[in-house]
Formats: structure tokens, C-alpha cells, sequence
């Protein structure tokens, strides 16, 4: 695996491989790679002759107050494991390589704003069109004809989807199943953040959202009574303080106004300095499985 920091560089290397006719395969990431992001290169390595795995902490889908300056940064640890598990290519840009009028000097956006207020983005109103200026900037850069992102972020999974067909990027979105510890909480950077006590009771956003899908299996076909048993689990729970649990179109994240097998069921659940968020589908058509 060969580590490139300049993206003059990257795609010199990326050029070359097209033109020999190799397939290319972005898995974009933060860092502090875990083993859900291990399934995504493996995912990526088994489609692609080439593998990108793109390190960087985008201070741009971070609003004042949040934990860019905290975010776990393991340089090492990720090389190691993007290596391990079949990239190819660790792109490693800092950031005013990303950003070269630096992050307050991008004056243009990219956002799909019909997705991106609702759910994650009621608290996180700049978060997403963070997200889409830096996809789209990596997208550029690396030249692949398929990008690898987890379902755990699903909100951002749905926006990045639709910023490919609304601008028409030459690229193939992959959505890839969750990775979930044993006891069912999903794998997250941001779990780093736990104390023994919130990891113990983390997992019961995931018991959440199952409580919601075994309801719409009985037949419960009220979002509201599907919302509230799921809002029920979370509030049993000695911590853990709830922000939103929703039952969703899949596609375009409105609420649904009848729960059904094809509705998307998300939350978001407060631990401490952690906030965790999690979804599954009402059908069980993503694996949802703990370990
Ligand atoms: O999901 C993430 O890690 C980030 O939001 C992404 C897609 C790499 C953009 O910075």
C-alpha cells in the first residue's frame, strides 16, 4: 500500500492505473478506522484493482462547539488496518491540501438541502453540506468509478446518493450493512467516547430500533405508536438521553405517515460526550446482526 499526501500526486498514481484499466474504489473516511470501516475496504478490494482508503478530519462538517479538536486521530493504526484489509492506496491529505484558501475560504456549496435539515441535521444544520463539499472534493480527486460508505450514517448515505445523481458523478454509491459489536451497539469512531458505564448501556438504541421493527412485523402501522415504544426502550434505560427516534421513507427521509416493512427506522441517543446515532430497516433486509 502506498501512502500519498498531494493530490497532483494521488491522481498521477490513479492516472496511470485507469489508463492499465484498473478499476478504482474510494472508501472515504475520518480516520480512527475500526472494523466497520475494515468491511468497507474489503467490500471495496473484492470489487476494485485499486482501493483508496481517504484519511481526513473535514473541519468543514464540524460547527463551533462540536469535537473536531477532539476526534480520535490513530495515523498509524489506520494505515495498518486499510493495508490489512486490501487498500491499495492511503490518501492522507492535511488540510491545506483539502482547503488551500483554507476551510473558511470555500466559497462554494454543495448541498441537498430537501435532505439535510431533518433528523441529524434539526441539530446539525451545517453538518451535511460539510459532508458533500468534501465528497465531492474527494470524488475529484481520486477519479473512482465506485465510493463505499456505511448504512450506519444513513442520513449522509442518502444525501451522497443523491448529490451523485443530481450532478451526475461518474460514480457508483455502494451502501454497506453496519458492523456491530457483540451486543448490537454499532461500530463507531465516536464510541471511543463511552465510559465503562455508557458502553455498558449503549446498546439500547439498537434494542430501540428492534422494538420498532418487531412492532411494524405485528402489524403496528401508526408511526407514532411505532416512535413511542421505541422512545420507551431508550427512556428505560439508566442513561442514555434521547434526541430523536423517527420512522422514515428511506429514500427521501420524510416521516411516513403509515409504518410498513420499506420505512428506515433511525435515533440518536445522547451518552455523555458521545452521540450516538443508529438505524435499521423495518423489514430486516440489511442483516442487522449483532458481532
Ligand atoms: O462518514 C465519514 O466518515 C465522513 O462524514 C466522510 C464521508 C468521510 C466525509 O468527511
Amino acid at each position: 500500500m502506498e501512502t500519498v499526501t498531494a493530490v497532483a500526486a494521488l491522481r498521477a498514481r490513479l492516472d496511470e492505473a485507469r489508463c492499465a484499466g484498473r478499476r478504482v474504489g474510494v472508501v472515504p473516511t475520518m480516520g480512527a478506522l475500526h472494523e466497520g470501516h475494515a468491511s468497507l475496504v474489503r467490500r471495496a478490494a473484492a470489487d476494485c484493482d485499486e482501493v483508496v482508503v481517504t484519511v481526513f478530519v473535514n473541519p468543514l462538517q464540524f460547527a463551533a462547539g462540536e469535537d473536531l479538536g477532539a476526534y480520535p486521530r490513530t495515523p498509524a493504526e489506520d494505515a495498518e488496518l486499510s493495508a490489512r484489509s486490501g487498500a491499495t492506496v492511503l490518501f492522507l491529505p492535511d488540510e491545506a491540501e483539502m482547503y488551500p484558501d483554507g476551510r473558511d475560504g470555500v466559497l462554494t456549496s454543495v448541498a441537498v438541502p430537501a435532505l439535510a435539515g431533518v433528523l441529524e441535521g434539526a441539530s446539525r444544520p451545517t453538518h451535511f453540506a460539510g459532508v458533500c463539499v468534501v465528497v465531492a472534493k474527494l470524488f475529484h480527486a481520486v477519479g473512482p468509478c465506485r465510493a463505499y460508505f456505511g448504512e450506519k450514517d444513513f442520513q449522509q448515505l442518502a444525501i451522497i446518493r443523491r448529490m451523485v445523481r443530481d450532478l451526475s458523478f461518474p460514480v457508483e454509491v455502494v451502501g454497506c450493512p453496519t458492523s456491530r459489536e457483540p451486543d448490537g451497539l454499532a461500530r463507531s469512531s465516536r464510541n471511543v467516547y463511552l465510559d465503562p458505564d455508557e458502553r455498558a448501556a449503549a446498546p439500547v438504541l439498537h434494542r430501540a430500533l428492534r422494538e420498532g421493527r418487531a412492532l411494524i412485523a405485528a402489524g403496528e402501522t401508526d408511526p407514532a405508536a411505532v416512535r413511542a415504544a421505541m422512545a420507551a426502550v431508550v427512556e428505560a434505560s439508566p442513561s442514555g438521553e434521547l434526541d430523536y427516534v423517527a420512522v422514515v421513507d428511506p429514500l427521501t427521509l420524510a416521516p411516513v405517515e403509515r409504518a410498513g416493512p420499506a420505512c428506515r427506522l433511525l435515533g440518536a441517543v445522547r451518552f455523555g460526550r458521545a452521540r450516538l446515532i443508529d438505524n435499521i430497516s423495518a423489514d430486516g433486509s440489511d442483516g442487522d446482526r449483532p458481532g
